[in-house]
């Protein structure tokens, strides 16, 4: 490993480097594509909407070309189950649509990777670039792999960090809007461009080594203050709950027994949690909230929670329940999406072709 390599790799000087970028992203916008994805595992809830979504919205607002990947193909490397994936490319797009991004209006393209085949066959070059030893060592497949329970895993797990460097490289996309959990995929997409380059390339630069768009948004908890929310951890308010789902919730979520409101993530998480909730709604600090509640108490810091949160989502709720009822235009959305990527991917996958002497 070269010094300069070595230096990309630490954790620090990758949020330099976001830092600096999102300076930039707000001067050129033009320079950038933004390319980002989640896998079709159902629907959406507020820990995205915080944590990624409205990053998302606010790239394409200040007119970054982007496109979003939905990652079926991924769903098949660590659930048996694949009865779901249409329903759940629809209403994963369903909350695309209702939060704000906008394929009509902005430059924004959202496909199923499935449906590109020249992404696809990116894959199959990319392989030969990176080692088994490499593959095995990811981070982020191990704990997915510990985390899924498969007994036998697949080698589509150990290869899915592969198929994703194609999902960012086919469209040369320069930014990847990521938690920190998938820098070790986006470690290896800079790695693939980079031998690519260098094996193909001629000197000449075929694909960007792509940099991370770190998320500054503080991981959200579920209503248990435990754990990261998720769907499947039952801890979660999604986009599509009605206002007294969400009431209910909110009632239900952990606080602990002191009666006086302030913020502190230390000792006590689940009060913190809901505080930084409310935070993100009234564009405050989560500190002067807490002092603000004071001794109302976890009974205050609720209602106030489940008030802003379902004003905040009435905008967004009314649109997605206004798109549910229109499915076709969620189908049509989807085909378009396909058709920009379709017609990047066959200008990439050609240029690939004639680097590596495969041309007819
Ligand atoms: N691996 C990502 C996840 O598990 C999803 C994903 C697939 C993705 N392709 C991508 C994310 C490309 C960013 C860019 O959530």
């Amino acid at each position: 490993m070269s010094k300069q390599e070595a230096d990309y790799g630490t954790f620090e000087a990758t949020v330099a480097r976001s830092q600096k970028l999102e300076a930039d992203l707000a001067v050129n916008p033009e320079k950038y594509r933004v390319l980002t994805g989640d896998r079709p595992t159902g629907r959406l809830h507020i820990g995205h909407l915080f944590g990624s979504l409205q990053n998302r919205v606010r790239l394409q607002q200040l007119g970054v070309p982007s496109f979003i990947v939905i990652a079926d193909y991924q769903v098949l490397t660590d659930r048996d189950t694949f009865e779901n994936i249409s329903e759940n490319v629809r209403q994963l797009t369903l909350d695309y649509l209702a939060v704000g991004l906008d394929p009509i209006n902005e430059n924004t393209a959202i496909f199923p990777h499935s449906h590109v085949p020249e992404l696809n066959q990116l894959v199959l070059p990319f392989l030969t670039l990176v080692t088994n030893a490499e593959l095995d060592r990811n981070p982020t497949v191990k704990e997915e792999i510990a985390a899924s329970g498969l007994k036998r895993i697949n080698a589509g797990m150990y290869n899915y960090p592969v198929h994703q460097a194609a999902d960012i490289l086919f469209c040369k996309g320069n930014v990847v809007p990521v938690g920190k959990d998938q820098l070790p995929h986006l470690e290896l997409t800079r790695t693939i461009a980079r031998r690519f380059n260098d094996r193909f390339g001629n000197k000449e630069m075929i694909f960007p080594e792509p940099q991370a768009l770190l998320s500054t948004s503080p991981v959200i908890l579920g209503l248990d203050g435990s754990q990261k929310m998720s769907k499947s951890r039952n801890n979660a308010i999604m986009l599509s709950a009605t206002e007294d789902e969400t009431a209910k919730l909110i009632k239900r979520a952990k606080t602990d027994s002191e009666r006086n409101i302030f913020f502190d993530e230390a000792s006590r998480p689940e009060v913190a949690n809901l505080l930084l909730l409310l935070s993100f709604i009234e564009e405050t600090s989560p500190e002067k909230i807490g002092e603000e509640i004071g001794d109302g108490g976890s009974g205050k810091l609720k209602s106030r929670l489940t008030e802003g949160l379902n004003e905040y989502l009435r905008p967004i709720r009314e649109r997605r329940t206004d798109l549910e009822s229109n499915m076709d235009h969620v189908t049509d959305v989807l085909k378009s999406g396909v058709d920009s990527a379709r017609s990047v991917a066959q200008d990439t996958l050609d240029e690939v072709r004639k680097v590596m002497n495969m041309e007819l």
